[in-house]
């Protein structure tokens, strides 16, 4: 149920039926509950048009306008507001609908199909923080998408070829004389590093590092199966943190920098023969007057250096063209950090100058913020150097197996195991997630792994308590009669919440932000905690007709907040 959306369509009705057409259908939620759940602003607007008094408007629509079903009351308010006070009993059905749809009550939308790029980290290291946000938002995105009814294409663009991998390739060269792969590349960070020492002080060995480069890139047999071994390795990492993080992307998802390689000459010749790009200094470079500097200057974006060699932006053109153009792509999603917010604005300015996207295929930077130490400055070690992703969970565990094991309960040790798993993972990706994409936000263990708030744990928990009040009460979720009854404002404003999920996955599906959820999630834990509070349903003498309607409502809190945190990647837990 999209109660906004069925709103709109009223309004619209009613307003054709007054001979307005066309005209926007500003309907929002109401900032206080004496002014019902919706507001229809749009009489206002009107006045001009039909030469009336706003009020007088709002007075005529709310005659016509067919709600009778949905609505208990409608009242003008202020200079010509339409409230909307929703109607118990069309509540209280909805949510029997929902409570027997396996998808509670949430349409899919016409199918689109569209591309995620996300993860997408550079092999020559292993995964570290700075990959977290774009994973784990990105995966939250591409599941609520799909819930939807969308074909999802994920691409983990993973930086797997480039100049640096010369210096790698030769040093694993020498390291193979005494090693195997695995071994040898057990820790890509001391790998990475101990190669860069020697490209920097070792005599002759940045020139091997070179020739390895042009080798590689001429499709050298010998050095196409020493970058194999590479890239087979660390991508084994980053599987290892993706399924830690319970992330689903897998290796049949990546579609990484090498995969555009054997392209890229025909971008640059493509581009060329179109006049779009020229040469500038021995180098092929786009001048892009829409991005010109405050003198007029057009911003310069290098599609090919002077001596041949190709950029992370020309594969981007590349890959842009194989997804508009091969995989159909409705829409193109890239998760990075907001750093490279110019980079993929160009891109897309010289893209579509290129005709390498159809106009109505669109292509959207989804840039977020950093993630922040206490001090306020870019997450590091206590020593000052990146912090490894695996690292970062294993602590998220063990610290909240600590938590759990101080609270009171009776778990056994591989159930403790299980729970400190699943809320110590959740709590590190429901921190990130719950923070507006776009802006930084600090890293805290005592916030996110707490109980109480807008955290992990605290959903989770909400999430047993309604099990648990299954159990207490004997009743089978599955099996109990459904018969809601929407009587006191705790049950009231608790069914209006669960029948805004659609509303808010729309929201998610269109913006990539699922911070919208997780509020919507702790909006609902919170309704449901006031609800149970103040609408008992164990104690004596409460009658069996209103103990079970408020167990109804009771299931379709927890459905709705396991398919919730499920779309975020988060399990839930019978007990904790
Ligand atoms: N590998 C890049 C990085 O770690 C991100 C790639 C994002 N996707 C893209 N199509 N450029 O910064």
């Amino acid at each position: 149920m999209n109660i906004h959306a069925l709103l709109i369509n009223r309004f619209s009705e009613a307003l054709e039926t007054m001979g307005v057409e066309n005209a926007p259908i500003p309907v929002s939620r109401s900032a206080r509950p004496e002014f019902g759940e919706y507001q229809f602003n749009g009489a206002m607007a009107l006045a001009k048009q039909l030469r009336q008094k706003p009020r007088d408007i709002a007075e005529k629509i709310v005659e016509i306008v067919k709600l009778d079903d949905v609505a208990s009351k409608l009242e003008v308010a202020g200079p010509g507001f339409i409230n909307v006070h929703l109607n118990n009993e069309w509540l209280a059905n909805q949510c029997e609908l929902a409570l027997h749809d396996p998808r509670i009550g949430v349409a899919k939308s016409p199918e689109h199909t569209v591309v995620v790029d996300y993860s997408s980290p550079n092999l020559a290291k292993e995964m570290h923080v700075g990959h977290l946000r774009t994973t784990i938002i990105g995966d939250a995105v591409v599941k609520v998408l799909e819930f939807l009814g969308h074909k999802v294409i994920r691409q983990n663009h993973m930086g797997d070829w480039g100049t640096q991998f010369g210096m790698l390739l030769a040093h694993l060269s020498d390291k193979l004389e005494q090693e195997v792969a695995e071994t040898a590349l057990s820790d890509l960070e001391d790998f990475y590093r101990e190669a860069k020492v020697r490209f920097d002080d070792e005599e002759g060995f940045a020139d091997r590092a070179r020739e390895y480069v042009v080798k590689l890139q001429g499709g050298d047999e010998k050095c196409l199966s020493l970058w194999e071994k590479f890239i087979d390795v660390s991508i084994a990492h980053s599987e290892d943190v993706y399924k830690k993080l319970n992330v689903s992307l897998t290796r049949a998802d990546i579609m990484g920098e090498s995969a555009y390689n054997h392209d890229l000459a025909n971008v640059i010749s493509e581009l060329k023969e179109k006049g779009i790009a020229v040469e500038d200094q021995g180098a092929q470079v786009v001048f892009i007057p829409e991005l010109a500097d405050k003198e007029g200057n057009p911003a310069v974006y290098i599609v090919q250096k002077s001596g041949g060699g190709y950029l992370y932006a020309t594969t981007d053109l590349a890959a842009m063209r194989y997804r508009s153009g091969t995989l159909n792509a409705d829409r193109t999603l890239i998760l990075t950090d907001a750093r490279q917010a110019l980079h993929f604005k160009q891109t897309e300015i010289v893209g579509r100058k290129a005709g390498f996207m159809e106009e109505a295929q669109t292509y959207e930077h989804c840039p977020f913020g950093m993630m922040l130490g206490s001090d306020g400055k870019p997450f590091k070690t206590r020593t000052g150097g990146t912090v490894k992703l695996v690292e970062l969970l294993d602590e998220a565990v063990e610290r909240a197996g600590k938590l759990i094991a101080e609270r009171d309960n009776d778990l056994s040790e591989d159930e403790l195991a299980e729970v400190a798993r699943k809320v110590g993972i959740g709590a590190v990706k429901y921190a990130d997630l719950s923070k507006n994409r776009t802006t930084d936000y600090m890293f805290n263990w005592d916030t996110m792994l707490s109980f109480e708030g807008n955290t992990a744990p605290y959903l989770q928990y909400a999430y047993t308590r309604v099990k648990s009040l299954f159990r207490k009460a004997g009743v089978a979720i599955e099996t109990m009669p459904v018969d809601i009854n929407i009587v006191e404002k705790q049950e009231h404003a608790l069914s209006v919440l669960l029948l805004q999920f659609e509303e808010v996955v729309g929201l998610v599906s269109r913006d990539a932000t699922p911070h919208v959820l997780c509020t919507y999630l702790y909006e609902l834990a919170s309704a449901f905690m006031s609800f149970y509070e103040a609408c008992p349903m164990l104690k004596d003498g409460i009658e069996l007709e209103v103990r079970d309607s408020r167990l109804a409502l009771s299931a379709l809190v927890a459905s709705t907040l396991s398919q919730g945190l499920n779309l975020l990647g988060i399990e839930t837990l019978e007990r904790m």
